[in-house]
């Protein structure tokens, strides 16, 4: 089969191509191309195995050429980041609306000419929810909750949720949005995403360096590991539409914790002097925008498909002290560890 990642030189996209090239199926069919599509190049890892192609570029330059090119599946995970779109609208309804409606057409015109609508994942975002003045938001949030984005980013995701489903219903794709949960712990440097300080107080302070949290202890948030984020994408792609079960968004499995659960189990899997790296200053924009965003959020759907959360935090933060060691250099990234 022939797959398309956009997005593929990011986090979970990079992440979700090596899942994929390790396995070689997908829904019971061999992986024989992977097309990786980004604005930055793919890692070298990813480019160098013979099934991978890899194309530079903005998304919507790409979407022309792709409406004569036939693909089995679809992952679309190209998105400028919520901090990104807050600070610059343009850049947000162009690499996340505009964008996304380009590859939409450019599906719908492949699905037409073979006569097979093409399967279609959306990265959806836990930021289509959202306190409204008439609607309060609430907690946890369901995948039957009223989503009210209160930024850009999550009206330009939930958009796309619902152009999904549209163009699903009028058969030109096979489409499912999964909403993701706060991906954590994102490896490298800190991102323009608003929730970064979810990754960014425990990979800090395992290297060895001060983190800053710029909201309080007592903040909660629904967050998943990597690897439960990729697992997820996986299984939503497989899922059979009656599995799906509609057309709407669904949740992916979140833990719902407290930055002070967090920095609990920094010091239990690392000592105190790791977790003694993190200090308490707060940003009031970041504090703004977290205020709005759900304390917890649960995943009734993605249970049926057999999609449970990870188990505990600190096994979140195993796992990224174990992806590390296996990276490559990645040890460098673990000197705060005694
Ligand atoms: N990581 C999270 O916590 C999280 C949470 C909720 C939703 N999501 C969604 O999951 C997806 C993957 O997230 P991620 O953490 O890997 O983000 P990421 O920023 O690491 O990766 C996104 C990639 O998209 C690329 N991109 C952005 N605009 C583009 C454009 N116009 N044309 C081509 N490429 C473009 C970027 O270069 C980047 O490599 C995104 O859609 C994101 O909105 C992520």
């Amino acid at each position: 089969m022939k797959l398309l990642i956009t997005g593929g030189g990011g986090f979970v996209g990079a992440r979700l191509a090596r899942t994929l090239l390790a396995r070689g199926t997908l829904a019971g069919q061999t992986i024989k191309t992977l097309v990786l599509t980004d604005q930055v190049a793919s890692p070298a890892d990813l480019v160098a195995d013979a099934r991978v192609q890899d194309r530079t570029g903005p998304l919507l330059s790409q979407c022309e050429a792709l409406k004569t090119e036939a693909f089995d599946g679809v992952f679309h995970l190209a998105s400028a980041v919520s901090g990104e779109c807050e600070l610059d609208f343009e850049l947000g309804m162009r690499s996340n609306l505009d964008s996304t409606r380009a590859l939409l057409d450019a599906l719908r015109a492949c699905g037409q000419a073979s006569g097979k609508p093409t399967r279609f994942v959306f990265s959806s975002s836990v930021a289509v929810f959202g306190p409204d003045a008439a609607i309060p938001m609430p907690s946890p949030v369901a995948d039957d909750t009223l989503p009210a984005p209160q930024s850009s980013y999550g009206i330009q995701k939930l958009i796309c949720e619902h152009l999904v489903s549209d163009y699903t219903r009028k058969g030109f794709i096979d489409g499912r949005a999964a909403r993701l949960m706060t991906v954590s712990v994102r490896p490298g440097r800190p991102n323009g995403a608003a929730s970064s300080f979810f990754s960014g107080i425990i990979r800090e302070p395992l290297a060895g360096v001060e983190a800053i949290c710029p909201v309080d202890a007592s903040v909660s948030h629904p967050l998943a590991s990597p690897g439960k984020t990729v697992e997820g994408l996986i299984k939503v792609f497989e899922a059979s539409r009656e599995d799906f079960l509609g057309r709407l968004g669904m949740n992916l499995p979140s833990i719902n914790v407290r930055v002070s659960d967090m920095l609990d189990a920094l010091e239990q899997v690392a000592g105190k002097a790791v977790r003694d790296r993190v200090k308490f200053v707060r940003d009031e924009r970041i504090a703004g925008m977290v205020a709005n965003w759900p304390t917890g959020a649960t995943a009734r759907r993605a249970a049926r498909l057999g999609l449970h959360p990870d188990e505990s935090f600190a096994d979140i933060i195993r796992q990224y002290i174990e992806d590390c060691r296996k990276t490559p250099g990645g040890e460098a990234a673990l000197k705060g560890l005694a």
